[in-house]
């Protein structure tokens, strides 16, 4: 059960598993006491003494004692040194904002954030505080919601310009925690295009450690995301503290040690180049972060953040909808295609029982390379001659379903949209701003390219039947201006556009309920919980290599579950690293996500075609399992030579195991590797050698993994808990 106790001056939010407490102290401060485990009760005494260093302690103001107090949403310039959650520039040019608790509301639920995504349901409750500055009038409401059935506390926090003067917000986290230690390593997910989310674990340190944005974008290079783990902790046992920013623009996840080691966590929107004009009576809405709390380990922590974002966050329509095995133009034809090309791709992935053929990128205005077009979102008679209708006709006559990819945030200089509307590009007028791909970024901030963005997607959806659209987006931010904000607003420029996609977003999936939405930018480039809330998968990466992809999707998986991820098995030599690699291998590490293809079948050897019928049944007879089961990650490519992970079913009866050795090792012991989140009670049947064992075998010994020689040999066991 989840619920919000107040106990005099404590609030403490918790369900079966975890606790959050948070105090009101004499001065009307907000203190933060603890998050962890499941408490009946605490003595705020010990954690301030701790705090407070001594044997006595004084909060007060006037002694300074807020440079120690844990705080909920410290502001900076009234005492505390450390960095605030909340910064403003007041009418009269000073800084400091002093908060107090005015009040406090529990309900039940979750209610929704204006613009935002976030999560939502009912088996919830929520906290809502409201401070204020006594002085200015600056009010503060902040958010908490303790979930039932998974152990992630979501925080958000609004502020309100209560006074008769213009003020300006120049940073606004969405959540700050005090923790009282720093004995913690510090996680990270950090790369670059084609290698995503690698696995980044040092020991925290006094001073700041963090990574931020500044791109327009979450990005390919940092997540909106860091986990803090004792020093101890692995996959399966351990203390772990995870937290993520349910937003896709510029951000910042920082965890900063200070004086006796206490450490503060923040998370929101990056401070950096930010600020938000508030006039008298004007709100502004933080993204929400989600805290989530694990006595199992980092996977304990992986499954904490999967389950809010499958039972919280994904669109409701595809939670458990079949999510289609697809073959992707891209890999296949690049550019160079016409309509009796693509029809017999599709024809030949029909055969092999694929369900959804996807056109990339190529078949709008002249585009025949990256040089041209977006923006042109008409179709080009070279290549279709009889439109997107009857390429969509042609195709699913074949009992395939039609899918479309296009890049709504982009305009090409080379293009007619850019040619009648200059000023729809973000850019700073008399500077020669740079392309990236060849392309510029619409400004989204504006209603008119939003307005725009809208009807060309609805009209490319409507014309092709599509029921799929890949939305794409490949550039940075750069010359960062827009001509429809006043110049004192100019800082607001990224965030108005983030709200500007998510409004679009907002409405096309509103409009289009039974189009399936694939987020991609340049592969996982924005795969993060803010687009999650409106796309249920993102191509995970541009790398389609079956080792590399080992790396991405174990990354990936700290706090994203593969139901989201877009995994597709390609053709060799890989076209991202000239690697050859087994069909069988792609298959596998290809199941670890959304299944498809992203290759032209008709180049196929006949063995390969056939054997690729068996696969895209196996996909689809193991999707529930594969995507929604509960994921434990075993062996580590960032550690060594092997990964390894598998998906169990929530009843325990069923589970889809991976092995991938990536070097062939000669006269090397075949791993031995345990199993997790078997029943230890149940016996399993590999249907794949139609060996038995006891649960307790597998998860205690381990499975042995005898591969074939050659490097990124693999092994794909399906277990079947054998009928009492
Ligand atoms: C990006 C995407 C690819 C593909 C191309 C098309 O790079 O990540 O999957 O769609 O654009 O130009």
């Amino acid at each position: 059960m989840a619920e919000i106790v107040r106990e005099g001056n404590l609030f403490h939010l918790r369900n079966d598993r975890i606790s959050y407490i948070l105090c009101v102290m004499p001065e009307h401060a907000l203190a933060h006491l603890y998050f962890g485990r499941r408490l009946s009760r605490l003595d705020p005494d010990q954690v301030l003494r701790h705090a407070g260093s001594g044997d006595t302690y004084n909060f007060t103001l006037q002694e300074c004692g807020l440079d120690r107090l844990p705080q909920e949403y410290p502001s900076f310039g009234l005492g505390d040194q450390r960095v605030g959650a909340l910064k403003i520039e007041n009418a009269d040019g000073s800084t400091a904002a002093d908060l107090r608790f005015v009040s406090a509301v529990i309900e039940q639920g979750k209610p929704a954030l204006a613009g935002l995504p976030a999560t939502f349901g009912d088996n919830c409750q929520t906290l809502r505080i409201s401070m204020k500055d006594q002085q200015t009038n600056v009010q503060v409401e902040l958010l908490y919601t303790v979930f039932e059935d998974c152990d992630a506390i979501a925080r958000s926090a609004k502020i309100t310009n209560g006074s008769l003067a213009d003020i300006r917000l120049t940073g606004a986290m969405s959540l700050s925690v005090d923790l009282p230690d720093d004995q913690w390593d510090f996680i990270t997910l950090n790369g670059a295009w084609a290698r995503e989310r690698g696995v980044y674990r040092r020991p925290l340190m006094p001073g700041h450690q963090g990574v931020s944005t500044q791109c327009g974008a979450s990005s390919l290079q940092q997540s909106p995301f860091l986990a803090l783990a004792r020093r101890e902790t692995s996959e399966a046992q351990g203390e772990a503290i995870g937290a993520a920013l349910i937003y896709s623009g510029n951000f910042l996840a920082q965890a900063s040690v200070y004086q006796n080691g206490s450490t503060r966590v923040m998370l929101g929107i990056n401070p950096d180049d930010f600020s938000w004009l508030l006039q008298p009576g004007d709100s502004f809405q933080t993204p929400e972060a989600a805290l989530v709390y694990s006595a199992q380990g980092l996977g304990g922590m992986s499954r904490a953040f999967h389950t809010l974002w499958e039972k919280h966050l994904l669109p409701r329509k595809w939670l458990n909808a079949h999510r289609p095995v697809l073959l992707n133009s891209w890999e296949a034809a690049y550019f160079d295609f016409d309509e009796e090309k693509l029809v017999s791709i599709a024809k030949s992935a029909a055969e092999a029982g694929v369900e959804l053929f996807v056109m990339d990128d190529g078949w709008f205005g002249h585009r025949d390379d990256d040089t041209t077009s977006l923006g042109d979102w008409t179709v080009d008679k070279r290549k279709l001659p009889g439109g997107l209708g009857r390429l969509s006709d042609r195709v699913r006559a074949l009992g395939l379903q039609f899918g479309i990819w296009m890049e709504p945030e982009m305009v090409s200089p080379d293009s007619d949209l850019y040619r009648a509307h200059p000023d729809w590009a973000i850019h700073i007028p008399g500077r020669a701003g740079i392309t990236a791909r060849h392309q510029l970024t619409l400004d989204l901030s504006r209603k008119d390219v939003q307005d725009f963005v809208y009807q060309a997607v609805s009209t490319t959806l409507k014309e092709s039947r599509a029921a799929y659209l890949k939305w794409d987006m490949n550039r940075n931010f750069s010359n960062i201006g827009s001509t429809a904000l006043p110049v004192d607003q100019q800082k607001e420029l990224p965030h108005r556009y983030i709200l500007g996609l998510y409004s679009v977003m907002e409405r096309l999936v509103k409009a289009f309920p039974n189009v399936l939405f694939e987020g991609c930018a340049s592969g996982g480039g924005r795969f993060d919980p803010g687009m999650l809330y409106y796309v249920p998968q993102f191509w995970c990466s541009d790398n389609t290599d079956a080792l590399c992809r080992c790396r991405i999707q174990y990354g990936t998986s700290m706090f994203l579950p593969p139901s989201t991820m877009g995994s597709h098995v390609s053709a060799v030599p890989n076209h991202q690293t000239g690697r050859i690699t087994p069909l069988q291998t792609r298959f596998a590490v290809a199941l670890g996500g959304c299944f498809g293809y992203e290759l032209d079948p008709r180049k196929l050897t006949e063995e390969e075609r056939s054997a690729l019928q068996g696969q895209v049944k196996y996909a689809q007879d193991s999707e529930s399992t594969r995507l929604h089961g509960g994921m434990y990650r075993l062996l580590s490519p960032f550690e060594g030579n092997d990964t390894a992970w598998i998906t169990v079913s929530k009843d325990q009866k069923e589970a889809v195991f991976t092995y991938v050795r990536g070097q062939a090792q000669a006269n090397a012991a075949p791993a031995l590797v345990k199993l997790q989140g078997l029943s230890p009670e149940k016996r399993y049947t590999v249907q794949e050698t139609g060996q038995t064992f006891g649960g307790d075998e597998l998860l205690f010994s381990g499975i042995l993994c005898k591969v074939d020689g050659g490097n990124a040999a693999s092994l794909l066991y399906t277990l079947k808990a054998v009928e009492a």
